[in-house]
């Protein structure tokens, strides 16, 4: 069974008067545990794909399942709890709430799912990230890499069976967008989850299960270069 799985999905925005096409009829099988990197221009769509698979938003036409189940038309309602217990994400801008500390935005969204074991869980993963010091330090206080640590706590205490990764590493230094990198594969291999990550780094590409690369609103097999 896929765990995700978007057949022949279109998306246009309308700039002015004028449609523009950002994705034309994509269809994309993930397979549970694959570490899948997406690539593609700048405004080649990437984002929007993730957000109409992830179903943050809908497509114009077409279907988008989570393990076979059609999520296109379910209601918000229905759509954000299976959301936040499905996947997780990390944004380029690490998304972090601002008057939160690091502990309080990792423990956010277990305590939205009602975990009971939200603040252990959420110092565990910072532990595990090398981040328990900085647990009462607010976001402005957090440098660029302790940020993106931060968040992908976040994205992870739910136990995402995916998580997202959106040019994660756009607003980092090469050092910690490196070190951010690493941690997302060794996560990805300690725990299995399957990843979706879009990327430029060509060093990570050479250890993706699968390439792919959008074009002109279409998706090819891309190459790791
Ligand atoms: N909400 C929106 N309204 C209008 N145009 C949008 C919107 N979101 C994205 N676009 C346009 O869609 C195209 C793809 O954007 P995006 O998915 O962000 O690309 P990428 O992540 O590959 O840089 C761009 O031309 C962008 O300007
Ligand atoms: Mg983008």
């Amino acid at each position: 069974m896929a765990i995700l799985e978007a057949r022949a999905i279109s998306k246009s925005y309308r700039v002015g008067n004028r449609p523009i096409t950002v994705l034309d009829t994509v269809s994309l099988t993930v397979k549970p545990g694959e570490f899948l990197i997406i690539k593609g221009e700048s405004g080649s769509g990437k984002s929007t794909l993730l957000a109409l698979l992830s179903g943050l938003e809908r497509p114009d036409s077409g279907r988008v399942l989570i393990e076979d189940q059609d999520i296109t038309d379910l209601h918000e309602d229905e759509l954000a709890p299976l959301r936040n217990a499905t996947f997780g994400y990390v944004f380029q801008s690490f998304h972090l709430i601002p008057s939160l500390t690091t502990l309080e935005n990792v423990m956010f969204p277990a305590e939205l799912a009602a975990d009971p074991a939200a603040r252990p869980k959420a110092e565990a993963l910072l532990k595990r990230v090398g981040l328990a010091e900085r647990s009462a330090s607010f976001p402005r206080q957090l440098s660029g890499g302790e940020k993106q640590r931060c968040a992908i706590c976040r994205a992870l205490i739910n136990g995402p069976r995916l998580l997202f990764a959106d040019e994660p590493t756009g607003n980092l230094d090469s050092v910690s967008g490196g070190a951010v990198l690493e941690l997302l594969l060794e996560l990805h291999r300690e725990h299995g989850t399957t990843l979706v990550l879009v990327t430029h780094s060509q060093d990570i590409a050479r250890l993706a299960d699968r390439v792919v690369t959008l074009r002109d609103g279409r998706l090819a097999a891309g190459t790791a270069s």
